[in-house]
């Protein structure tokens, strides 16, 4: 037991009985009048009943006149634990509540409450917020799910299997269990979308996206967050490309994701949109089952409901560095499409099938086609895995051999201005290019997989493909999509600390040292109207 536990990251979600935690928004199918609400509640033991939940919110704090209840009940998943293979993870009752018939470019006021489902949803409507139950501030107790005790009864039998499944230990996850619970029970905001042209002035309105990829739950991780937070004014949603919680298997390690957010909180007031990543898989370890925590956990703006089957494949570990292509896993949170005032955003996933006459390429077509640039003058994508790469890293994914021949002249097509992606550990920002030229129509890449998780890519070569503007692995950080009108955006890097073991690139198998780049801020000019001039 002890050397696993010296070997093993001390894994431990924090518990709050019953209380509201892990709130977080996520825009709906029209972000000028939906805001989805995302909370967990508790664990989802055999025996233990789901709470009922719903939404206060108004346009002032004081004043929360409008109920919510949920349109659904709520959902959870189980899952064995690798190193404990007598016991199983619960995840907590994930509520997800849509609050519809807002007022586009709005600031409301919400506070997520919980009852008794026994009582039923008028109750809970009727309850005042400052008496009910739910919304007392909790402190931390004594765990209620088994899976508390299981660091301590590790079997020392599993100690082969440990070590054959996890050659490549995780770092330790975020642990918050020191603080006190999230207070739940707070009043909080958000803003609502601006209508995309006034209709008075028939100006575009303006929006700042924040963009961040492979964040995880480490110290950079924290940075990021951190600064996020401290300078959210502004930003009027996140999107986070993939690689999101890295729970290397063990799925309480979504829970200590989400502690993490709660403790340095910014997605309870700004949307959160999120894209898959190969760390998102979460093959089941003892069944074949995929994405299911991604798909409970989070609730984007779906097209349809998701279609999701399981790995046809031997039960086991799966090379979440190296999956199988494609995975099956249609609709729901794999790829969907929000409109963002002046931007329509398309959310990809790299590991559905994207070949012609697949269900993701046929819609991501016809939203292209129908995409009216009067309206939503830039079209921005977010896939995981870069197309254009430059460090010397996944050049074998079977993801960007299927999205360079199968997307890209999709993207060259119908002026994508931005992709989006993640991924590779590091920053890198490309010319406008198309099918490896440079092209002034051509969309622009940009890699921001810095976000937390261990910078740690080579260059392939010390001299930079002829497409690269920018490239650097040696910091951490995110960058910001800042659309100005129709035809002027600024993306802007933003790069934190330096990455531990260097402050400078290297280049595969050789010995140079090559500068970091401290910032990276370029005007971009709207490349659909471009090709029409
Ligand atoms: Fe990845």
């Amino acid at each position: 037991m002890a050397k696993l536990a010296m070997a093993g990251a001390k894994v431990a979600p924090r518990h709050c009985r019953g209380a509201v935690k892990h709130l977080h928004l996520s825009v709906g199918k029209d972000p000028t009048s939906e805001m989805i609400v995302s909370f967990a509640s508790k664990w989802s033991e055999p025996g233990v009943s789901a709470p009922i939940a719903g939404i206060h919110v108004g346009r002032s704090p004081d004043q929360l006149d409008r109920f919510v209840g949920e349109q659904e009940l709520p959902v959870r998943y189980t899952s064995a634990l690798v190193r404990h293979q007598d016991q199983h993870y619960y995840s907590p009752f994930q509520h997800h509540i849509t609050i519809d018939q807002l007022e586009p470019d709005t600031v409301y006021y919400y506070v997520a409450v919980l009852g008794d489902r026994s009582d039923g949803i008028d109750v809970l409507r009727e309850t005042a917020l400052r008496y009910h139950p739910s919304q007392r501030v909790h402190e931390n107790t004594v765990a209620e799910n088994i899976i508390m005790q299981a660091e301590e009864m590790a079997n020392e039998d599993n100690e082969d299997d440990f070590r054959r499944l996890r050659r490549k230990l995780a770092p330790p996850p975020y642990d918050g269990h020191e603080k006190p619970c999230y207070e739940g029970h707070q009043v909080r905001s958000f803003k609502t979308a601006p209508v995309p042209v006034n209709p008075v002035s028939g100006e575009h309105a303006t929006a700042t996206f924040a963009i961040i990829g492979d964040l995880g739950q480490f110290t950079h991780s924290q940075e990021t967050l951190e600064n996020m937070r401290d300078n959210r004014e502004g930003i009027d949603a996140v999107v986070l490309v993939g690689d999101i919680a890295y729970t290397d298997y063990d799925h309480r390690r979504w829970d200590t994701f989400f502690d993490f957010l709660d403790d340095f909180s910014i997605f309870d007031e700004v949307p959160f949109q999120v894209a898959i990543g190969n760390h998102d898989i979460d093959k089941q370890e003892d069944g074949n089952e995929i994405f299911q925590a991604y798909e409970t956990r989070f609730r984007m703006p779906q097209v349809y409901p998701p279609e999701l089957g399981t790995f046809d494949g031997p039960s086991g570990l799966l090379n979440m560095d190296a999956p199988p292509y494609p995975l099956p896993y249609e609709w729901g949170n794999a790829y969907y499409v929000f409109d963002y005032g002046p931007a329509k955003h398309i959310v990809l996933s790299a590991y559905s099938a994207m070949e012609p006459g697949s269900p993701q390429y046929e819609w991501f077509k016809a939203e292209l086609e129908n995409a009216d640039r009067s309206v939503t003058p830039w079209v921005l994508v977010t896939i995981h895995t870069p197309i254009y790469n430059t460090f010397a890293l996944h050049a074998h994914d079977l993801q960007i051999f299927a999205a360079r021949e199968h997307l890209e002249p999709l993207f060259v097509e119908y002026h994508v201005n931005v992709v989006f992606t993640g991924h590779i550990h590091a920053y890198q920002r490309t010319a406008n290019v198309a099918m490896d030229e440079i092209v002034e129509t051509g969309p622009v890449h940009i890699t921001v997989g810095a976000g937390g998780r261990k910078c740690d890519a080579p260059y392939k070569a010390e001299e930079a493909e002829h497409w690269v503007e920018q490239r650097d692995a040696s910091f951490y950080g995110y960058g910001k999509f800042q659309i100005f009108n129709a035809t002027h955006a600024e993306w802007r890097w933003i790069p934190l600390s330096s990455a531990d073991e260097h402050a400078y690139n290297v280049v595969k198998g050789e010995e140079v040292h090559l500068p970091q780049l401290d910032h990276d801020m370029v005007v971009m000019e709207n490349q659909y109207f471009l090709a029409q001039s």
